[in-house]
């Protein structure tokens, strides 16, 4: 399936980081969410955190209320997670991994060994209408698995790919790349909705937007320390050109 028109979900997690740094209000996550969708995001994704490094819930309500955009809540699949999501109802929920002493999502969601509990809890949120999405490795096994828990929708985690890119590992990121290749044709044959992100910058979101099947990337971190140079809408708009430009490639 080809999705011609690849949607940005932009992920303001950092300017609630900065804001965090000195425990006032400012910068604003709202105020960023406003900006991003002026400058043609057509998304806005935040992870409430377990330790709430970033994030905090009242920015989550915040968000949901203020933006005229899908909020993509990101969150760990926990009961209290469960229960301010069913409370926010945001448009989406990705669910991701969490572990405290991570710097940020390491890796994808566990979704084989946790089958029945992710059963019973995308559920939950589905009678909800709030759409899942999985955050998986591109692999086929953990495919398999988010489709068998009923989720509609993978994100498919880039950052070892991204990653691999970074360090200039040129054998590696070829590895990496062909994984997602193959992630996103198998997950779009059985029916999912493709998304991707983590560690995406302007050149490997270019790259990835050439894959037909990818529908959504959700992007943060680069976007936000890009925007302390040349401010977020000047990075936005930059970013939306390199996926139009890679979209482009699409077959
Ligand atoms: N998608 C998911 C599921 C994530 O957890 C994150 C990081 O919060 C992102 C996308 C965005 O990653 P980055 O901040 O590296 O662009």
């Amino acid at each position: 399936m080809i999705n011609p028109y690849l949607r940005l979900g932009v992920n303001i997690d950092h300017v609630a980081t900065i804001r965090n740094a000195r425990g006032g209000p400012r910068p604003d996550p709202l105020r960023a969410a406003l900006l991003a969708i002026e400058a043609g995001a057509d998304g806005i994704t935040a992870h409430l955190r377990e330790d709430r490094r970033h994030i905090a819930d009242a920015d989550m309500a915040r968000l949901k209320q203020g933006i005229s955009k899908p909020l993509n809540f990101e969150m760990a699949a926990t009961e209290q997670m469960l229960d301010i999501a069913l409370g926010v109802r945001p448009h989406a929920v990705c669910i991701v991994p969490e572990k405290r002493t991570e710097r940020t999502t390491e890796g994808g969601l566990d979704v084989i060994s946790a089958h029945d509990y992710l059963l019973a809890y995308v559920d939950q949120l589905s009678r909800s209408k709030i759409r899942v999405s999985l955050f998986v490795e591109p692999t086929i096994e953990v495919i398999d698995a988010a489709r068998s828990v009923k989720a509609k929708v993978i994100e498919l985690h880039t950052g070892a790919w991204c990653h691999a890119v970074e360090m200039h590992d040129a054998m590696r990121a070829e590895q990496e790349f062909e994984r997602l290749k193959k992630a996103a044709d198998y997950g779009a044959k059985i029916g999912l909705e493709i998304h991707a992100g983590h560690g995406l910058d302007y050149e490997t979101a270019r790259r990835v937007s050439a894959l037909p099947q990818i529908s959504e990337l959700n992007i943060g971190h680069f976007l936000i320390g890009e925007a302390v140079f040349v401010g977020l809408r000047e990075t936005i708009l930059t970013m939306r050109a390199a996926m139009n430009e890679g979209r482009v490639l699409a077959s």
